[in-house]
């Protein structure tokens, strides 16, 4: 373990680096946190915490006012003292799907140009195999002399938490995953994990590439059973099954498992969609064949053009000339967050839809309980034809059909009546499938799930 007077960095304050810092400071470690926002620094280090998930304001004012945790902008700041640096840096999609190494690698040099000791360096974020090894490189070249003389090993650590249960990931994750060719750095990353994480939480000790690998891999499994079980509500649709009972049958075979077979729009969100469009880039440069892989982000696409086309359809004028065949339709689309929870609108599918829907000349009124204030930042370039409301029924108001694409509970909780009477045409596309269709029908709507 590093030593509990030792200090850690942490590199990066998003998701990722937050928890891992305040899971840290909470165990007893003296935690030093970097990140280049310099606004997010100045509201971490006055206890107002950046992010809305569950349990991490109450860490985070703990953590300060026991003196065990720090923010700074300066990564040398946060390295210069440190035995162990987390990098917890976002590696964003580029060009052709590769993954944006760029942040990590300038993280390594300044590890580089900071050691002022041994370093062991934990790389958290999500990265193509070979990378660990590539970042230890980048440092040496950086500073071969500090490396020569402190002593330096690059490990990689994948993060598997969630957004809207980060803390409760962090703290209580199905498995720690190390790879590392040294025992020595392996050992002292697991004592420091161990330090943290829930009594008996299985470790998987293994080499870098294969704990690189296993992070991508666990993403692009996940997707593919989401993209499975919304090609099987196609399915559904076409010969009058219910897929929400086709899924809760196949969840009871424990070989399968019952998580991750909720249909819906496909996934999104800041995660899912780069990490499997990063190892799809990997795996062609490699010429290494990913067909499935290929056809879940091939398939995720048709199920969003599908429903947006159901949409499109219902309402649109056949006779219209192209993107004008929704002209004069008013759509409400409740749900603009990638999933509940989580206020995140990166890659979220409802950004699909918007821009999909106003190509075609529909106006838009939004509301979503966590990210309405985020839209001008998303979807700023289709103002004029859109309006964010104050809630789900203000956004109905006058609306041809309510789309639902988050699966927030209070849209399971809607006064259906309500919302019917404020409608202009009782039209309802659930496709997080949150609502009976019975009731809603019961209220006169003409209703469209997925799979049902
Ligand atoms: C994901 C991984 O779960 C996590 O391990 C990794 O560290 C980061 O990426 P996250 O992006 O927070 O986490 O979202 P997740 O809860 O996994 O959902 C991903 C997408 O799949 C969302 O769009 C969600 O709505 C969708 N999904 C998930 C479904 O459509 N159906 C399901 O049954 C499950």
């Amino acid at each position: 373990m590093v030593g509990k007077a030792s200090r850690i960095a942490c590199i990066g304050a998003g998701y990722v680096g937050l928890a891992t810092s305040l899971c840290l400071a909470g165990a007893g470690f003296d935690v030093t946190c970097a990140d280049r926002d310099a606004a997010k620094v100045a509201s971490l280090s006055a206890g107002r915490c950046t992010l809305g998930e569950a349990g991490m304001a109450g860490m985070l004012r703990d953590a300060l006012d026991a003196g065990r945790l720090r923010f700074t902008v300066s990564n040398a700041e946060a390295i210069a003292g440190s035995g162990m640096a987390f990098i917890c840096v976002w590696t964003p999609q580029g060009p052709d799907g590769k993954a944006d190494l760029s942040s990590l690698f300038a993280v390594a040099r300044d590890i580089g140009a900071n050691m002022a000791g041994r370093m062991d360096v934990v790389v958290k974020s999500t990265v193509p195999a070979g990378t660990a090894r590539k970042v230890r490189e980048a440092i040496v070249r950086a500073a071969p002399d500090a490396v020569r003389a402190y002593g330096l090993e690059v490990l990689s650590c994948p993060e598997f938490l969630r957004e809207s249960s980060a803390i409760r990931d962090t703290l209580h994750p199905s498995r720690v995953v190390i790879g590392c060719d040294d025992d020595g750095a392996a050992l002292r990353l697991r004592e420091t994990m161990e330090a943290m994480v829930a009594p008996g939480t299985p470790f998987v000790m293994t080499g870098p590439e294969s704990a690189e690998t296993l992070k991508y891999a666990a993403n692009a499994f996940l997707s593919m059973k989401v993209a499975f079980i919304n090609e099987v509500a196609g399915y559904c649709e076409a010969v009058g099954a219910d897929v929400r009972d086709v899924s809760r049958g196949l969840g009871m075979d424990d070989r399968i498992g019952p998580k991750f077979l909720a249909a819906g729009p496909g996934f999104s969100g800041g995660c899912f969609p780069k990490d499997l469009a990063a190892l799809l880039h990997e795996g062609r440069s490699l010429g290494v064949p990913l067909m499935i892989l290929e056809a879940t982000a091939e398939s995720n696409m048709a199920q969003r053009r599908r429903l947006a086309g159901k949409v499109a359809t219902a309402l649109g004028d056949p006779a219209a000339p192209p993107g004008s065949s929704l002209r004069g339709r008013l759509i409400a689309i409740l749900g603009l967050s990638f999933k509940q929870g989580t206020g995140d609108m990166r890659d979220s599918v409802s950004l699909y839809f918007a821009r999909e829907l106003c190509a075609r000349g529909a106006s838009l009124s939004l509301f979503d309980p966590e990210a309405s204030q985020k839209v001008g930042e998303f979807l700023g370039e289709l103002m004029p034809s859109i309006k964010v409301c104050p809630d789900e029924y203000g956004a109905a108001a006058g609306a041809d059909a309510v789309v639902i694409l988050t699966d927030w509970p209070r849209f399971a909780a809607m006064d259906l009546g309500r919302l019917g009477a404020v409608m202009g045409r009782r039209l309802i596309f659930d496709y997080r499938n949150v609502l009976s269709g019975a009731e809603a029908a019961a209220e006169g709507f003409e209703y469209h799930g997925v799979g049902v």
